[in-house]
C-alpha cells in the first residue's frame, strides 16, 4: 500500500487573547506515512477516531517560563489532549488489534506508539503543584452501556463526568434538599454536575450563556432554575433562587462575588475553573472574600488528577448503573474532520455549543 496522509494539527504561536486556527494553530497535512510497513519496533499504531477539545489546552499555550498546573504545550508538535484511538496493528503484547484505546494523545490521523514527540520532563524539573500533561495514561475502552455511541466516551467516562462526579464526592458534602448553583451549567463539566447533584436531592440553580441553553437545562435536565447570564444579573437570580449551599464555580470572576454573596453559612465553594481569565481577560478583583470567614464558606481548589486514585473505581461503579438505567443524559455537539478540531476548540471556549464538544476524525468501525 502506498503511503497516506497523516494531517496533524500544529501549535504554531503563543495566543494573546482567544487563540485564532490558522495562526496560533496550524493544519499540516505534509507528512505521509506507509501503514503496512512503517516498523513498529516492539509497539503498536493507531488511527485517531476522536478527539476532546478541551479548556486547558489553552492555559498549556504559554510561554513555558510561566508555571502554571499543567506543563507548557510544545511549540511546532501537534496539539496534545483527550483522544479516542483504534489500534491498527501491534507488536506489544498488552495491546490487540481492534482495540479502543482513550488517553492524551497528538492531534494527528496515525500515531506509532511510543510517540516520538513524547519528550520526558528531567526528575524535579517541575513545581510539585505542576502535572505533566503530555503523558496520558492510555486506558482500553469500550462502548458506555445504554446505547451510547462512542461520542457520548468523553463527556462521561473522560475529564468532564470524572471531575464533575469525584469534586462533589471530595467535597460537595451534598445533603438532600440543598440548594446548588452551577454555572457554565450546559457545557461538559456543567451538565455533568447538574445531574450529579438532582440524583442527590438538590435543588439546582444554573446559568449559562444562551436561552437555546437555558431552555435545555429546564427542559431536557430538569433544573429548578435556569438563567442566561448574559441578560440576567447573577446577585438578583440568587436573590431570588438562592440562598446556596454549594456553588460549583468553572468561571470565576464576578461570578463568584456574587456567589459568595448568597452562600448559606457553611456553605462549599468548589473551584473548578476560572474561564473568564483564560484568554488573556483582565482578572478581576474578587471584592466579598471577608464572607468567607463571616460565613464559615469552604472553597476548594480542585484538579482531577488528584482525585482519581481514590475515586475511579467508585466512580465507574455507579456512572455505569446510572447509563445502564437510562438515568444519566449525554449531550454531545459533534464536529467532523481534523481540520476543523481547532476551530471546535476555539469555538468552545466561548460558548457555541451546548454539552461537550467532540471532534470525529475518522469512523470507529472502519
Ligand atoms: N479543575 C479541573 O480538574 C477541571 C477539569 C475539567 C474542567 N475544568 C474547568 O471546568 C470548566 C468547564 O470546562 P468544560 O470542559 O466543561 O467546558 P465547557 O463548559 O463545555 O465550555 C466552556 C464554557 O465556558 C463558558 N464561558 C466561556 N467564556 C466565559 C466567560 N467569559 N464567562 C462565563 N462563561 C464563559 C461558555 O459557556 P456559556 O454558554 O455558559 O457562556 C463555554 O461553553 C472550565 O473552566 C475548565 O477549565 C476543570
Amino acid at each position: 500500500m502506498a503511503p497516506v496522509p497523516n494531517p496533524r494539527v500544529l501549535f504554531a504561536s503563543i495566543p494573546s487573547g482567544y487563540p485564532v486556527p490558522g495562526e496560533n494553530t496550524k493544519y499540516d497535512d505534509s507528512e505521509k506515512i506507509d501503514l503496512e510497513n512503517i516498523e513498529l519496533k516492539g509497539g503498536y499504531i493507531t488511527r485517531t477516531v476522536l478527539l476532546s477539545p478541551e479548556p486547558w489546552l489553552r492555559e498549556r499555550m504559554r510561554d513555558p517560563s510561566i508555571v502554571s498546573y499543567g506543563t507548557p504545550m510544545r511549540m511546532g508538535l501537534p496539539i496534545i489532549g483527550p483522544g479516542l484511538m483504534k489500534v491498527l496493528r501491534s507488536e506489544d503484547p498488552k495491546i490487540k488489534e481492534g482495540e479502543f484505546l482513550y488517553g492524551t494523545i497528538p492531534w494527528q490521523l496515525y500515531i506509532v506508539h511510543p510517540w516520538d514527540g513524547w519528550k520526558p520532563y528531567p526528575p524535579g524539573s517541575l513545581p510539585d503543584y505542576t502535572v505533566d500533561m503530555d503523558h496520558g495514561i492510555f486506558n482500553k475502552v469500550e462502548k458506555l452501556p445504554g446505547g451510547k455511541d462512542w461520542t457520548s466516551l468523553p463527556g462521561v467516562v473522560g475529564i468532564a463526568g470524572m471531575t464533575a462526579w469525584m469534586a462533589l464526592k471530595e467535597h460537595g458534602d451534598l445533603k438532600k434538599g440543598e440548594t446548588i448553583y452551577i454555572s457554565t451549567g450546559a457545557g461538559a463539566v456543567g451538565l455533568m454536575v447538574c445531574q450529579f447533584a438532582k440524583f442527590a436531592g438538590l435543588k439546582v440553580i444554573a446559568s449559562t450563556g444562551s436561552d437555546e441553553k437555558v431552555k435545555y437545562l429546564l427542559e431536557e435536565i430538569g433544573v429548578d432554575h435556569a438563567f442566561n447570564y448574559k441578560t440576567t444579573n447573577v446577585d438578583a437570580a440568587l436573590s431570588k433562587w438562592g440562598p446556596i449551599d454549594v456553588y460549583w464555580d468553572n468561571v470565576g470572576g464576578p461570578t463568584l462575588d456574587a456567589a459568595i454573596l448568597h452562600c448559606k453559612v457553611n456553605a462549599r465553594i468548589i473551584a473548578c475553573g476560572y474561564i473568564t481569565e483564560y484568554n488573556g481577560q483582565e482578572k478581576y478583583g474578587v471584592k466579598n472574600l471577608a464572607w468567607l470567614f463571616k460565613k464559615r464558606i469552604k472553597i476548594y481548589g480542585i484538579l482531577l488528577p488528584d482525585l482519581i486514585p481514590k475515586w475511579l473505581g467508585p466512580f465507574f461503579e455507579e456512572v455505569y448503573k446510572l447509563l445502564s438505567e437510562g438515568k444519566l443524559k449525554t449531550r454531545e455537539h459533534i464536529v467532523h474532520g481534523l481540520e476543523n478540531a481547532d476551530t471546535a476548540w476555539v469555538d468552545m471556549l466561548q460558548g457555541k455549543h451546548l454539552g461537550k464538544t467532540v471532534v470525529v476524525i475518522s469512523d470507529a468501525d472502519a
